[in-house]
């Protein structure tokens, strides 16, 4: 299109562009991540101002920033970014790992760790061995399909939205697959862990056309992020060694 380039372009013309490429648009988890989510930036050094877990708002504008945050459901995460409607995204593997979406994963973020495992009640762990059809239910059924067709096992997968546990307590299915991280929930509920199938941490995306047009911006945050996730506990650029307790304690995991 040479003749685009033919027309006079005024100073305001000029400064668009650049204007809207160094802003970015972050579609932030809620729920039990978005606490440490925001830890984690703030370390990073952005002021994010109001933005708080208590409010019931969904959008949060930080201009002084660069920066317009969406809180949006975990599982929404991934299409909110690979459509384009936010840059980047905070999310879990989880997640990821079941929707397969088409984004550039670029940062584990290393919070919210927990796992992807086969549970099934005391006394019956043992019955993948059998060749009959096992029914698992899951908030997972990608990677529980996966799972068991790797290892050649049939299975009917009977898709829950929450309280898995409960499945297997009312003849509802013989295994789970669900998220375990202190396993409290399984003990409680006289499940064992049969398996684990991934372990799990919240991941940063990034929309693939995001990372080529908003480069300087992406890059930036990418390095920053980077820094505090990798910092040890106790180092200086790591949260004081209570607060990071703190809250590992209450946010357990990366989805919800
Ligand atoms: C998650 C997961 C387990 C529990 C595991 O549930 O699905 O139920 O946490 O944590 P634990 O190993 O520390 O006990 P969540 O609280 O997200 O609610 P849900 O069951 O409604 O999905």
């Amino acid at each position: 299109m040479g003749w685009v380039r033919r027309l006079p372009v005024t100073k305001r013309e000029r400064l668009r562009p650049r204007l809207a490429d160094s802003m970015l648009t972050i579609a932030l988890s809620k729920g039990k991540m978005l606490d440490l989510t925001l830890d984690v930036f703030r370390r990073a050094g952005y002021a994010l101002g109001s933005l708080s877990t208590e409010s019931r708002r969904l959008v949060f504008p930080c201009p002084e920033i660069g920066m317009t945050f969406l809180v949006v459901r975990p599982t929404d995460v991934p299409t909110y970014v690979e459509y384009g409607a936010a840059d980047v995204g905070i999310v879990g593997k989880d997640v990821l790992m079941e929707q397969d979406s088409d984004v550039y994963e670029p940062l584990d973020l290393k919070f919210g760790a927990c796992r992807i495992a086969v549970a099934a009640l005391k006394g019956q762990a043992s019955r993948d061995r059998l060749s009959s059809k096992i029914r698992v239910a899951t908030k997972y059924p990608k990677i529980t399909e996966r799972y068991f067709n790797q290892r050649g096992v049939p299975v009917e997968i009977i898709k829950l939205y929450g309280s898995i546990e409960l499945a297997p307590l009312v003849g509802l299915a013989d295994r789970i697959v669900d998220l375990v991280e202190t396993g409290n929930t399984l003990k409680a509920h006289n499940l064992v862990e049969v398996e684990c199938i991934a372990q799990s941490t919240a991941r940063l995306v990034v929309n693939r056309a995001s990372l080529k047009l908003k480069h300087a911006v992406v890059t930036e945050l990418i390095k920053k992020l980077r820094a505090v996730s990798s910092a040890p506990i106790g180092s200086r650029t790591a949260a004081p060694r209570k607060s990071s307790r703190g809250a590992l304690r209450t946010v357990r995991r990366t989805h919800k």
